[in-house]
């Protein structure tokens, strides 16, 4: 089942599994019409983000999209990267090259409010796979185009699964508390894709090979993003298994039907000593609050990772 196409753009920070799904995205075109990249910092640095999104551009063969850089640092916090997990490039394990066209704008928040004001109303998805700053500044700097925000589609979060920075937090979330609590409470329908789904998506070496001998030079260069990290922390998920984040988002556009869902009152903390950056999910209801997500619970992680694969070997 696939559902009807869906115009988005899509805010990352390239970073390993955010290079998976803008590639799942580009290779999607029936489904996903990508109108353009917001790049923020997070995984690596704000210039190495930006940098990627446009070789990952290049390299999947779309020089023209629209690529423009965000927020250097979130909020209010100090910007803590991943770069232990993702390395210096921020894709480690590809061979990245310089983009080749030049740097265009650091004017994400422009370039998503022009997009925006341009579009019919409920036509734009806003799909979020990294530190939420970049939205969450739009809402605080043009909260009347928020309305014409089809769905705010997020990777970050967790609540069954713990964290995965901290007990209690999940890096997205917890890099940019303050920006994650304006953007859940922004009003817009979120389907929030957290550890709790994305740890039923684990890819093992098998997924990477199979990937790598689809015979497309994307696929083969992209391949080794589904090998853990050299950063990884053991073997939590059984050896050689990596939970794939980014890419569960694109699979929902494509195929909701290998997801299932619960509408739950999310709340942010955004102080907390040992809680700072936690998704707060009312499971039962006790807070009174009225839900403001939908909570992915459920994936089949096999049927994601091969759809992932179908795709990126078009490219
Ligand atoms: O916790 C996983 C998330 O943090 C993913 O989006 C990954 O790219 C990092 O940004
Ligand atoms: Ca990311």
């Amino acid at each position: 089942m696939s559902t009807s196409r869906n115009r988005i753009i899509l805010d990352c920070d390239p970073g390993r599994d955010d290079a998976l799904a803008i590639a799942m995205a580009l290779a999607s075109s029936a489904e996903i019409d990508l109108a353009g990249i917001t790049a923020v910092a997070g995984n690596v640095p704000l210039e190495v983000t930006y940098r990627n999104a446009r070789f990952l551009r290049e390299l999947c063969g779309f020089p023209d999209l629209p690529v423009h850089a965000g927020a250097a640092r979130p909020l209010v916090r100090e910007l803590e990267t991943a770069t232990r997990h993702h390395g210096e490039s921020g894709l480690e394990g590809v061979e990245v090259e310089m983009p080749a066209r030049p740097i265009e704008s650091h004017r994400a928040v422009g370039y998503l409010a022009e997009t925006l004001e341009a579009s019919g109303d409920q036509e734009i998805t806003l799909v979020a796979i990294g530190p939420l700053t970049n939205i969450a500044l739009l809402a605080v700097e043009r909260p009347e185009l928020m309305a014409k925000i089809r769905e705010i589609v997020v990777m970050g979060g967790a609540s069954t699964a713990g964290g995965n920075v901290t007990p209690a937090a999940e890096f997205n979330v917890w890099a940019d508390p303050h920006a994650a609590a304006v953007v859940f409470e922004c009003g817009r329908p979120l389907i929030v894709h957290g550890l709790d789904v994305t740890h039923q998506v684990l890819a093992a070496p098998r997924h990477a090979e199979r990937l790598a001998g689809t015979g497309g030079e994307v696929a083969r260069r992209l391949a080794p993003l589904l090998h853990p990290a050299a950063g990884s922390r053991g073997d939590r998920f059984g050896p050689d298994r990596s939970p794939i984040h980014d890419p569960c988002t694109i699979a929902w556009l494509i195929r909701p039907d290998l997801f299932a869902t619960e509408s739950v009152a999310v709340a942010v903390e955004s102080e907390g000593t040992h809680t700072l950056g936690e998704t707060v999910v009312d499971w039962w209801g006790v807070t009174g609050r009225a839900p403001n997500a939908r909570w992915v619970t459920e994936a089949d992680g096999e049927a994601v990772l091969a759809l992932l694969t179908d795709r990126i070997a078009k490219l």
